[in-house]
């Protein structure tokens, strides 16, 4: 039985691009037998500021979020980073064995440090370290992310290799598991950047938690090209491939399937039914979401009892890990 781990951040505005790419592969993975861990990473959260409430709001709505997508607690530890202080223990650890240098070439920190100058926070630069930790501390085997996060997942290797080098065979070397598929669903407005939560305009996402009205007048503005038919080209037609990515996603049907039958059709028929084809995909969803929002404690025991679960793992590592540098006496 293989390990399996990822985690996201709790923001109110989860894309359809966070849903494939980070919360669907990990359904088909719990339904495989695994063991699996899916948590809301508070801490990495806190690294560019957030308002308090709105924190408190979103980790709820993450809560109701992955129990509607079909998270199963019986099978998948599910819990909040924070109530289990082992991942920032270990990340204090692990950061005095990674470089510098390491850090300043991560992508993310110099796409979100730009124009920052000096008042980039320490945190944000040592995000990937807590994100390692957060991976090692479970053994795990394979982490499903969308492919902007694999350079932190290979950083985690290193980190596991260059500890169990100097003190002995400790942590398993983590695997990235990429969706082949929807692993990099781009942004309505621009084919050419990946959809995020962070675009300057919200044209550029659609949120889980847009309305019908919302989505059908995003996927009317959507960019495409000035050709006439529908065919799939990721590299000629990218817009159009990612629109077609995402019908089959929301479709399960084929690409090739909706390419061939849409190839004469227009654009007009083509987005006319995408659009449909998501709000039918969104509606239920989102009903299931509003209903575990109405019981609010009862996700909070969730939580609790997923804490409790991954402490007990968490502990089990971290006790190797104290030994093994030498502060146990
Ligand atoms: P965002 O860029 O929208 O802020 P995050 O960085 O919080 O998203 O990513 C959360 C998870 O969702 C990660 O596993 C990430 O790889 C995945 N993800 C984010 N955007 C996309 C996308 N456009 N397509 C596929 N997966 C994505
Ligand atoms: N850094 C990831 C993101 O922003 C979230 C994350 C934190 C994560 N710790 C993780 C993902 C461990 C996978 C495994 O999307």
């Amino acid at each position: 039985m293989s390990r399996v781990l990822t985690a996201l951040q709790p923001t109110g505005n989860l894309h359809i691009g966070n849903y494939f790419g980070a919360i669907d592969p990990l359904l088909e993975l719990q339904e495989q037998g695994n063991e699996n861990y899916l948590f809301i990473v508070d801490y990495h959260a806190i690294t560019i500021p957030k308002d308090p409430a709105q924190l408190r709001k979103n980790i709820i709505y993450a809560t109701a979020v992955y129990l509607a997508a079909g998270i199963d607690i019986n099978k998948t530890t599910l819990f909040q980073q924070s109530r289990v202080p082992q991942h920032t223990e270990l990340a204090w650890i692990l950061n005095c064995l990674t470089y510098m240098g390491e850090l300043e070439r991560m992508t993310q920190f110099k796409d979100k440090s730009r124009n920052k100058g000096e008042t980039v926070s320490v945190g944000l630069f040592a995000y990937p370290v807590l994100m390692a930790a957060d991976i090692l501390l479970y053994n795990t085997d394979f982490v499903p992310v969308g492919e902007d996060q694999v350079q932190h997942v290979e950083l985690a290797r290193d980190i596991a290799k260059r500890f169990n080098n100097r003190f002995g065979e400790t942590f398993v070397v983590p695997e990235p598991r990429i969706r082949t598929s929807g692993a990099r669903i781009m942004g309505l407005d621009d084919p050419t950047k990946k959809m995020s939560k962070s675009a300057e305009s919200p044209k550029n996402y659609i949120s889980l938690l847009d309305d019908e009205d919302d989505v059908r007048k995003k996927i009317r503005s959507a960019v495409t090209d000035s050709e006439s038919t529908i065919s799939f080209d990721p590299e000629h037609r990218p817009a159009l491939a990612n629109l077609l990515t995402i019908f089959s996603l929301v479709t399960k049907k084929s690409i090739q399937d909706l390419a061939t039958e849409y190839k004469t059709k227009g654009y007009g028929t083509f987005k006319g039914d995408l659009a449909e084809a998501l709000v039918s995909w969104l509606k239920p969803f989102q009903e299931k979401v509003n209903g575990y929002l109405k019981n609010e404690e009862e996700l909070k025991r969730v939580l609790d009892k997923g804490a409790e679960r991954a402490l007990l793992k968490a502990e089990t590592t971290m006790k190797r890990v104290r030994e093994k540098i030498g502060i146990v006496l």
